[in-house]
């Protein structure tokens, strides 16, 4: 067992993390990125290489596997409702969870361009007969796995569309890179006609508009091209504007001291009130997912070459500071824990100024003797300890994490298992926040009280990205193990879109039944096991050049 020790007890000047020198993402600058047909092989080979499981104790243990011979860029075995071709015999919550995703396919003009949020029609609707950007995002890749590209390429280019919109809210306009959270089709029957309505954050509940839509429109962009070998798409100059506009918003300049993103409550998968307004991990690292996406795919003319300087020199920052900051493991607790406080100067050790006395007290019983993570958010004298379970995934898939790193986090779910799946994977983050602070950092929210929603609820849709990470990191066995927990009630409790409780045994309060992204989760995480080989379309590999080289906490066996 091995973790990345990450020592924050040395000043700027003196390279307090040894990987830093080494992570070189410059090198990426020297490999051709043209896209065109010819190399649509080595996008593949790429990809290949971003499938494989590289810890040392995964192919020591037996868990090695082979993704280099079984990957196909064409059509695999597919699905259908009526034509099972599926190679072995399908679990029937298998079978009913793809005739359900079917039924989700929004249309516009007779082209399939999405899917509905949730078809749940026994509830006010609010906005989930809307197609949402994210809760899209594994529904495309279950499209991607069967071989039916077509409504991933639809939707990529409709919501391209909908970018150059006017968005305005009040007498305040957004950023031209926004990308929507979510859209309908209106239909008018009487003049047969069809158009479509975009939400912004406009009408969002909260009205913040959603960092994440365009980044995961990347992440999407290159599981398309990844999946399908089709580079024209990427190669559009549309899609090439979209992608720079998008990464116009976040890579411009400001007052930041951070390289991480600074933003609102409740721009992400978590759309409310929850305390994570700062530099919340989840879009931490789906930022840095996305900009290594983006310079797969952004070509090198004229307006790209200084957009991929300028994504280079951010993601070794951002790594950088992610890696050493954000990371948590016994013996960073620790240090956390004896810290220092009003240092002043450089020479800091206690850089943001955290106080001890703000460490919760359930992170020293959570922290297991073996694991780690990284923390909900870092700021000036602010740590959120909780566990959150997208970003951590994406870290991995990422490679935001070390190899160690990664493995670490799998160490930690495994211990802690009953506190993060229990009854129902996955939970959103861990632990719930109550009473006081419940009220002070929710506003009150009556959807998000204890264990509930947002706030420690288990969300089924989060299996695919646990069973995409234990894949990646070699311990497939630990997402077989979530996913026949989710099997014995998923279907037959009606796909809700979330569990409350300490282990997720209740269904959700408020939760819609039908949610598409529970049902299109759980079959990606299916498919991906069956054929780990998909999970090249949304992995990214370590680049070799950038291996780090890590401290080793010396307490520990390796
Ligand atoms: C809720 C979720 C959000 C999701 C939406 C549609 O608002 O918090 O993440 O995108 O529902 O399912």
């Amino acid at each position: 067992m091995s973790v990345a020790s990450v020592d924050l007890t040395q000043n700027d000047s003196v390279k307090s993390v040894d990987f830093d020198d080494s992570f070189d993402f410059s090198k990426l600058l020297d490999k051709p990125r043209h896209l065109n047909m010819e190399r649509q092989r080595s996008l593949d080979e790429r990809s290949l290489v971003d499938a494989s499981p590289r810890h040392p104790s995964s192919a020591e243990n037996g868990r090695h596997m082979d993704f280099e011979n079984v990957f196909s860029p064409s059509k695999r075995s597919s699905f259908n409702s009526s034509s099972a071709q599926y190679a072995l015999e399908p679990h029937p919550v298998f079978v009913e969870a793809w005739e359900s995703l079917r039924k989700t396919m929004v249309y516009f003009r007779g082209q399939p361009v999405g899917t509905i949020a949730a078809l749940d029609n026994s509830d006010e609707k609010l906005n989930y007969d809307q197609v949402f950007v994210r809760d899209f995002v594994p529904s495309a890749l279950a499209f991607l796995m069967n071989g039916e590209p077509e409504i991933v390429k639809n939707f990529i280019l409709k919501t391209l569309r909908l970018q150059s919109w006017e968005k305005k809210i009040d007498r305040f306009q957004l950023g031209e890179g926004v990308m929507p959270a979510s859209f309908k089709v209106l239909h008018d029957p009487v003049r047969n006609t069809e158009t479509i309505m975009a939400d912004f954050g406009e009408s969002a509940i909260g009205r913040v508009a959603p960092v994440d839509s365009g980044f995961w429109w990347i992440v999407l962009l290159r599981a398309y091209t990844k999946s399908t070998g089709d580079t024209s798409l990427a190669e559009m100059p549309e899609c090439q504007k979209g992608m720079r506009l998008i990464l116009a918003l976040c890579l411009s300049e400001g007052f930041d001291t951070f390289p991480t993103l600074l933003c609102a409550d409740g721009c992400s998968m978590i759309d409310r009130r929850m305390g994570v307004y700062g530099y919340p991990i989840e879009i931490q690292a789906l930022f840095f997912m996305a900009l290594r996406c983006a310079l797969v795919l952004l070509k090198q003319d004229a307006q790209g070459k200084e957009l991929v300087d300028r994504i280079v020199k951010r993601l070794h920052a951002l790594s950088f500071h992610m890696r050493s900051y954000f990371w948590l493991d016994l013996k960073q607790l620790n240090d956390i824990y004896r810290f220092k406080t009003e240092e002043y100067s450089h020479t800091a050790v206690n850089k943001f100024n955290v106080m001890p006395d703000s460490l919760p007290e359930w992170v020293f019983d959570f922290m297991p003797t073996y694991g780690g993570y990284f923390l909900g958010n870092v700021g000036p004298s602010n740590m959120d300890f909780r566990w959150f379970c997208l970003g951590n995934c994406i870290a991995i898939l990422s490679s935001l994490a070390t190899p160690e790193q990664s493995m670490a986090i799998m160490d930690l779910i495994e211990s802690r298992w009953e506190e993060l799946v229990g009854d129902m994977p996955v939970k959103v983050c861990y632990p719930a926040i109550e009473s006081h602070d419940w009220r002070i950092i929710t506003g009150c929210d009556p959807k998000n009280t204890r264990w509930s929603y947002h706030n420690g609820g288990s969300w089924p849709v989060l299996l695919w990205l646990l069973t995409a990470a234990c894949i990646k990191v070699g311990r497939p066995q630990i997402a077989r193990r979530a996913i026949e927990v989710a099997e014995l009630r998923l279907a037959k409790d009606g796909w809700p879109e979330y569990y409350d409780g300490k282990s997720g045994r209740y269904i959700g309060k408020q939760a819609r039944k039908h949610q598409t992204w529970s049902i299109a989760g759980y079959l990606v995480a299916k498919m991906m096991l069956e054929d780990p080989s998909h999970l090249g379309m949304i992995s990214l590999e370590e680049d070799k050049q950038m291996k780090p080289t890590i401290k080793r906490s010396s307490s520990w066996s390796f």
